[in-house]
């Protein structure tokens, strides 16, 4: 069982134009709709391969209703909590030279009373549950506490224990609050750039990113993917360390492809695959994202046949303390 969370949930509206100028009126077709949030492709992506999927997480107002009704139709189960405010809207404008202006709304916010609802809403469901679930906790939250996500760990492993695994796929002081504190999440998927940000450090390579995966912060996270967009991925789990390597595809739009990595690092840990097969699931997830217009969709047939053209070369620990 996998459950994802997605703490602040969008309306996006894709507006295509031949061109774009500030300041000017900017006529468009009308625009293309979709429900955005991180956890919801993750739990997407997962249900999609077979996995049993709750998504859960909060709504706010009019957006919020209008969202309801879009998730209504998904392959998987929701939980999500009312909330007072407004589910944000998020507006993205492309251009004939594809390029892409993005308007984001905060999103309501995540108060200390509602931080609350939701773990106790976590902990019932995993308490439902005959086995310990799997639980992802994914994305941005409108919140003015740091430590949100360090919070929701520390308490998530005092109720449910070290058999319930927490993903997370979370980024900037949130990610950094997490791994500077002695209970660490079971995995973590920053980008390139996000690990950068993270340790400090300007990195642009896999070689770059393999050179500090001995960096203090991943210390006893037991699985650590880097995913580095074409150029696949870097794996750390326990003392082994991957090249994760992926054949070139014609990409349709890569939005998104870090979170199906999520959602299919989730079901393949909840069916008890090998290292090597969940490397291969998330690697073909992300790709066959990428082939696809939607955002946080993947195709099972395309998965299939992606997942045999990975390739997964192990790397000799070059660091011994
Ligand atoms: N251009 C691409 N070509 C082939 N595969 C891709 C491409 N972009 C992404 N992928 C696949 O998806 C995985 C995750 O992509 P990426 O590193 O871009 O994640 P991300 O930046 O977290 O994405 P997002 O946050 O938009 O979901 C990659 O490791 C790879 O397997
Ligand atoms: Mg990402």
């Amino acid at each position: 069982m996998i459950l994802t969370v997605t703490l602040n949930p969008s309306m996006d509206s894709i507006y295509f134009t031949d061109t774009f100028v500030l300041g000017a009126m900017n006529r468009c077709s009308n625009p293309i709709k979709a429900v955005g949030g991180k956890g919801i492709n993750a739990g997407r992506t997962a249900a999609i391969l077979g996995g049993k999927v709750t998504t859960m997480g909060v709504l706010a107002g009019k957006n919020g209703e209008l969202i309801r009704h879009e998730l209504e139709q998904e392959p998987f189960k929701t939980k999500f909590i009312s909330i007072f405010g407004e589910s944000r809207n998020a507006v993205t404008v492309m251009d004939r030279e594809k390029n892409q202006t993005e308007i984001v709304e905060l999103g309501p916010e995540i108060t200390a009373d509602t931080e609350k609802i939701i773990l106790d809403t976590i902990l019932d469901f995993a308490d439902e549950q005959n086995e310990g679930p799997i639980i992802a906790l994914c994305g941005s939250a409108n919140t003015k506490n740091d430590y949100l996500y360090q919070e929701y760990l520390l308490q998530l492993r005092d109720k449910l224990g070290t058999k319930v695994k927490i993903l997370t796929d979370i980024s900037g002081k949130q990610l950094k609050n997490v791994l500077n504190n002695s209970v660490k999440p079971y995995f973590i998927k920053p980008n390139i750039q996000e690990f950068s940000d993270l340790i400090d450090l300007p990195l642009t390579s896999k070689i770059d990113v393999i050179n500090n995966l001995n960096h203090p912060m991943l210390k006893e996270v037991p699985f650590v993917l880097i995913s580095c967009g074409g150029d696949g991925a870097v794996a750390k789990y326990h003392d082994q360390i991957f090249d994760v390597i992926i054949p070139t595809i014609d990409i349709i739009n890569p939005t998104g492809s870090g979170d199906a990595t999520v959602g299919g690092v989730a079901f393949a840990l909840d069916q008890n695959f090998s290292i090597e097969e969940t490397l291969r699931y998330a690697m073909a997830c992300g790709m066959s994202n990428a082939l696809e217009q939607a955002v946080g969709y993947v195709s099972i047939e395309n998965v299939e046949t992606l997942k045999n053209q990975i390739i997964l070369k192990e790397i000799e620990q070059m660091f011994h303390v």
